[in-house]
């Protein structure tokens, strides 16, 4: 079975997922390839294998992102997919501008199906978050949906963003965690490793097309070393909540130290 644009799963299942991860260009090929071959069912995937939960999770960051950035003229949603977070953003807050950025052309295509049936305006390019098409402090609010965590950098990510955005400005963010906890972390992993190998065979027929997730948390960060690496950014957390056993953090930040100019804007 291919995508609509005619990739094939096998494809990935030729990378080799562990040395893919490991190197930064590499990860940036296998993210985007393999975006690119589940971008169709992406929206029902994510529904189907979160049991629903993920649209709640969205919508209470939203509510509390927005709550805290009611009159932002200016947001990007990162890595954005179809656009869940920035299309919500863009309906609660009334911004004159919200662009959604993303790597993977098909999941861009996907987004602007969805758009055409919503009426919703968010402009869409193609960008890397770890090397923004934005010039420094032009953004209120920046939002991510499970994004960060398929950088090979999470400390460049968060720079980048605190390169654009405004002093003050507003960072939600959305994604799956290590648990701490030993038991509960091998529990967790063991679950994600072989629901989402059942979930590529039954959906495409190849297991690797959704066996990335669970090496892609084992290798990311837990939620108190997230708000680490915030701090380093020059982030302070002003809301957090977690879920499925720090499995899932949610987090409302603000912008309150610039770091210096990493690069030419
Ligand atoms: C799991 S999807 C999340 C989509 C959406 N934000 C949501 O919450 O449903 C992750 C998205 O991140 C994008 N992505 C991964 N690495 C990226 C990068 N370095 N720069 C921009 N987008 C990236 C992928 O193409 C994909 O669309």
């Amino acid at each position: 079975m291919t995508a609509r644009d005619g990739r094939d799963p096998r494809e990935l299942a030729a990378m080799g997922l562990d040395t893919h991860l490991e190197d930064k260009l590499l990860r940036r090929k296998y993210v985007s390839t393999m975006f690119d071959i589940l971008a169709p069912g992406y929206d029902a995937f994510t529904q189907l294998f979160s049991f629903g939960m993920d649209r709640g999770w969205k919508a209470l960051l939203v509510r509390e992102g927005s709550r805290r950035a009611a009159r932002a003229p200016c947001i990007v949603d990162l890595a954005c997919g179809t656009g869940d977070l920035g299309i919500d953003l863009a309906e609660r807050t009334g911004a004159t501008l919200v662009l959604g950025l993303d790597l993977s052309p098909q999941m861009l295509a996907a987004a602007r199906v969805r758009l055409r049936n919503n009426g919703t305006t968010l402009l869409l390019v193609a960008c890397d978050m770890l090397e923004l098409c934005l010039r420094e402090n032009r953004v209120d609010v920046v939002s991510i949906g499970y994004g960060l965590r398929n950088t090979a950098d999470l400390g460049q990510g968060l720079i980048e963003i605190a390169r654009v955005l405004k002093p003050g400005g507003i960072l939600l963010n959305l994604d799956f965690y290590k648990p701490a906890g030993r038991v509960w972390r091998e529990l967790f992993l063991w679950y994600m490793w072989n629901a989402g190998r059942l979930a590529g065979w039954l959906w495409h027929r190849e297991p690797i097309v959704y066996g990335y997730l669970a090496p892609s948390i084992r290798r990311y960060v837990t939620m108190p070393q997230f708000e680490d690496e915030l701090a380093r950014a020059g982030f302070t957390v002003e809301w957090r909540a977690s879920r499925l056993g720090g499995g899932i953090g949610l987090h409302v930040a603000r912008l309150v130290t610039k770091p210096p100019e990493t690069r030419p804007g």
